[in-house]
């Protein structure tokens, strides 16, 4: 990664001033087509029925992951308080001056920690963000020091929110493996050992709502991705027939999409879909999006029992080679499951 200026920091000194690197090309620039009056149509699980096996919430993933690959899980599980917490308590650090974050700053050899990942050119468009990134799970692959410790207790808020939300990943994985014809357990055998890497993005307000992207389009290269959005301010948008359609926050639901692994093992049935994120001209917004990803060793290749009656789409990839030839990708702006397509 190579160093770029802090948003926030950046904002707060010239809020009216948008510098060149962040003006997005025209064919960019948001909003593309309006298609909001579909975001009711993104569809709304009830985990706890998906969990008890409920055939119509079983095929309302089904349904999800094939016409969408997005959609928000209601009745999730988790405490209020531990939501509330959780953004409460970030939101206080995103307050503190920036020497106090560049304590914890990513390293230019890492991709944790507080700052920018995955810049590497001076050419490149930049986002309208600065970033948190922290490996969470297992918690023996965590780096303590990258772990801010102010405000008071917001390592303990980071592990009850993320622990709240590997249950919820694993309720969701237990449905895909039913919805994907294997064993309850199948998916998450798979994994090995389930990671879960956290990265809260910090959206600062934007005069130019229209002239810059809070997060550039892109597809996750995860199993499945789970997101916080803060209650009524809008900024994720998703490829949909052509156009960008709002994801709206529903109350207090988390916002589950597809990655490129689930695309993979599915064959394509299911599908990775390329996202962005808007800004605000008035609020400042933070998202919190969790990666729910396998062991690098791990091959991932469609399931048989899916190809038999259709085309081979993807070669196997080793998950953590397939991961690092994504980042290269990032910039290009294209799906990174090209990369196993055959
Ligand atoms: C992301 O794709 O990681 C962020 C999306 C969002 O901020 O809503
Ligand atoms: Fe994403």
């Amino acid at each position: 990664s190579i160093p770029v200026p802090n948003v926030q920091e950046m904002v707060r000194k010239e809020p009216a001033k948008i510098p060149d690197r962040y003006i997005r090309n025209d064919e960019d620039k948001p909003p593309i087509t309006d298609m909001s009056h579909l975001s009711s149509e993104i569809p709304v699980i009830n985990l706890s029925l998906l969990s008890t096996g409920e055939t119509e919430e079983l095929n309302k993933l089904d349904f999800a992951c094939k016409e969408w690959g997005f959609f928000q899980v209601v009745n999730h599980g988790i405490a209020k308080e531990v939501l509330q917490n959780m953004k409460d308590a970030t939101a206080e650090f995103f307050e503190l001056p920036l020497e106090e974050k560049n304590k914890y700053e990513m390293p230019p050899d890492d991709i944790q920690g507080y700052g920018h990942a995955y810049v590497v050119s001076e050419e490149q468009k930049l986002d309208w963000s600065d970033a948190l990134i922290l490996l969470v799970h297992p918690s023996h692959y965590r780096k303590p020091k990258l772990w801010p410790s102010t405000p008071k207790g917001y390592r303990e808020i980071i592990n009850a929110y993320t622990k709240g939300v590997q249950k919820v990943g694993e309720q969701l994985l237990r449905a895909f493996s039913t919805v994907m014809g294997m064993d309850k357990d199948g998916l998450l055998a798979l994994h090995k050992n389930l990671l879960q890497a956290l990265r809260v993005n910090y959206y600062p307000a934007c005069c130019r709502p229209d002239q810059v992207l809070g997060i550039s389009p892109h597809s996750d290269t995860s199993s499945i991705t789970i997101l916080m959005q803060e209650a009524d301010i809008n900024g994720l948008q998703i490829r949909h027939n052509g156009g960008w359609v709002q994801v709206k926050p529903v109350p207090d639901a988390l916002v589950v999409n597809v990655g490129d692994v689930i695309e993979i093992l599915s064959n394509g049935k299911y599908k990775s879909i390329e996202h962005r994120a808007v800004t605000n001209q008035n609020n400042s917004r933070i998202s919190y999006a969790s990666f729910l990803i396998p062991q690098d060793d791990v091959e991932i290749e469609p399931l048989a029992h899916l190809v038999d009656s259709q085309r081979l789409m993807y070669k196997q990839v080793v998950y953590g080679e397939y991961a690092r030839s994504s980042m290269q990708r990032k910039m290009e702006g294209k799906a990174h499951t090209e990369i196993a397509k055959i």
